[in-house]
């Protein structure tokens, strides 16, 4: 079960398989899954929970080890956490006593790394915190939380960002403002970023292409080509096009064969179709 993996693509994962040693013996994470990411293009990973979305997002990283299979960034397989890859988890990970700006020094700290002051001031200004760089994480809300979470990340300037529901905990409303703004930073940007989701309406909204996961082992069940224009507007949400989009979705996820390798071969349902 693969995917084509094109010359231009930035990130490509080659037939992933995980199994985690547990007391009971080994879990069966992820199959056989492939996927290719171009570069700057924005992907999405769904499905159901527990099926290693977070799993294969680690793997991406280099903070966990593949059974089988490798995961390849700009051609070279990534064999630990990699410098061209900055990470955003579901909870903003802030050290309470410290400021933002002191958290998002810290990785500099850690690595012994000169950070650029400025490019990090330019950074909390684009994300609306321009002045909150003394505040304690305890004085921000939790958007505000993930905005900060987004700068430290990219203030490394990397070129893969990966994205854990980064906005799961989020209110639907503040979710559509942090969804806006990373379209707005990915369009200025150009970074490649891989963003894992539950909800598939956010990941329709997001992406160029969506990859579905089976339940556990997470498997590759199909790809959809999303290519509404960009930049996109919330209007889009409300559309038939969107809500005919996100139900194919979600029954690809509920009709995907739940346990085993072997079952069939994934499929792309290209931008075309997915616009009905
Ligand atoms: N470190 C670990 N050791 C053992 N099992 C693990 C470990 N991490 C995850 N698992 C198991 O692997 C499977 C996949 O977990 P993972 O967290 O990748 O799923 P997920 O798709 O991200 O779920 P969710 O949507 O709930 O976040 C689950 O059954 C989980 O219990
Ligand atoms: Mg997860």
């Amino acid at each position: 079960m693969s995917e084509s993996v094109g010359a231009g693509d930035k990130l490509v994962v080659e037939n992933a398989t995980k199994y985690y040693d547990t007391k009971s013996g080994p879990l069966h994470a992820i199959d056989n899954f492939s996927m290719s990411v171009a570069e700057g293009g924005f992907t999405c990973v769904v499905g159901p929970s527990g099926c290693g979305k977070t799993t294969l997002l680690w793997c991406m990283a280099g903070l966990h080890d593949l059974t089988g299979g490798t995961v390849k960034i700009d051609g070279e397989t990534v064999t630990g956490p990699h410098p061209q890859v900055g990470m955003i988890f579901q909870e903003a990970n802030l050290l309470p006593w410290r400021t933002l700006t002191k958290n998002i020094l810290l990785p500099f700290e850690i690595k012994r790394q000169k950070p650029d002051l400025d490019h990090i001031d330019r950074l909390l200004d684009r994300v609306g915190l321009s002045g909150f760089g003394n505040k304690f994480p305890r004085e921000l809300s939790g958007g505000m939380q993930q905005r900060v979470a987004i700068v430290r990340a990219l203030s490394f300037n990397p070129s893969v960002l990966l994205m854990d529901e980064p906005f799961g905990a989020l209110d639907a409303f503040t979710r559509d403002e942090m969804n806006l703004l990373v379209e707005e930073i990915w369009l200025e940007t150009h970074k490649t970023i891989v963003f894992i989701t539950h909800n598939i309406t956010e990941a329709v909204f997001l992406s160029d292409r969506i990859f579905v996961m089976s339940a556990r082992p997470g498997r590759l069940v199909k790809i959809f080509d999303i290519s509404f224009a960009r930049p996109r507007s919330l209007d889009l949400l409300a559309t038939k096009e969107v809500f005919d989009l996100v139900n194919e979705i979600k029954a690809e996820i509920e009709h995907a064969p739940s346990q085993g390798a072997g079952g069939p071969q994934p499929t792309t349902v290209k931008g075309d179709r997915a616009h009905g």
